[in-house]
């Protein structure tokens, strides 16, 4: 089979992994679930083949036209701004981007009038956010575990994802302002989608069928 009648598609390691082969599996597309160290892995339809890279690398294999299709969470694709379609929502991955602080704090209020210093890995979303509502604030870029940054006196306020809320209440945090829904969506090269644009229209297909039968999130 040539390449031009091929789809390569970019998963996100970590939390939309699983969901993500599910939903291809759904479709009829199947992928081995655990790919151990492998990145690149094939599947049952043999025009289809998939890769498998860092949740903020999937834009960017997608943009260039490394891969024809992804899928990835808004949270992500918002934040790098990536120039690339998105044809679909696909139904999980729900959760919301928050503002978050110390249940103890007089929130919105800093003591002294401090301005106050925002940790998060969504600099760019939480720089957004704080600018529309004309409040300056200072952000500090972390990648992970953001809810031990006001504990720790890194920040007094972060800005992260939320699903059961879990995190926050076991590090004596409390959501304050949502930023923005987040679901995981199919993502598309631009490029890609004119030349091999009934491939495209295939798999979407049978990803929307799939996903109207499935049971919804939340
Ligand atoms: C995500 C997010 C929160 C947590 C929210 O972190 O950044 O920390 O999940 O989930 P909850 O509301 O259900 O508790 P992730 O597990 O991706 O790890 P990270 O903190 O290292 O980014």
């Amino acid at each position: 089979m040539n390449s031009r009648q091929r789809l390569r598609i970019a998963l996100a390691k970590g939390r939309l992994y699983q969901p993500a082969v599910a939903c291809f599996g759904r479709a009829g597309v199947r992928l081995d679930p655990d790919p151990g160290r492998r990145l690149l892995i094939p599947s049952s339809d043999p025009a289809i083949d998939f890769l498998v890279v860092k949740p903020a690398d999937v834009a960017v294999y997608v943009e260039s036209g490394a891969a024809d299709l992804g899928v990835t969470g808004t949270d992500i694709l918002r934040e790098s701004g990536a120039d690339v379609l998105e044809p679909l929502e696909l139904g999980f991955g729900i959760c919301r981007l928050v503002v978050a602080s110390p249940a103890e704090d007089s929130w919105p209020q800093r003591p002294g009038g401090q301005t106050a210093r925002v940790a998060t890995k969504y600099p760019r979303l939480a720089w957004g956010h704080f600018a529309r509502a004309g409040r300056p604030v200072e952000i500090v870029t972390v990648n992970g575990s953001v809810e031990v940054a006001p504990l720790l006196g890194l920040a007094h306020w972060i800005v992260d994802l939320v699903d059961t809320g879990n995190t926050l209440k076991a590090n004596g945090l409390v959501e304050r302002e949502t930023i923005l829904t987040i679901g995981a969506v199919l993502v598309a090269n631009r490029a890609s989608q004119k030349l091999k644009l009934d491939q495209h229209l295939a798999l979407m297909r049978r990803l929307e069928s799939a996903e109207s039968a499935a049971p919804k999130e939340g």
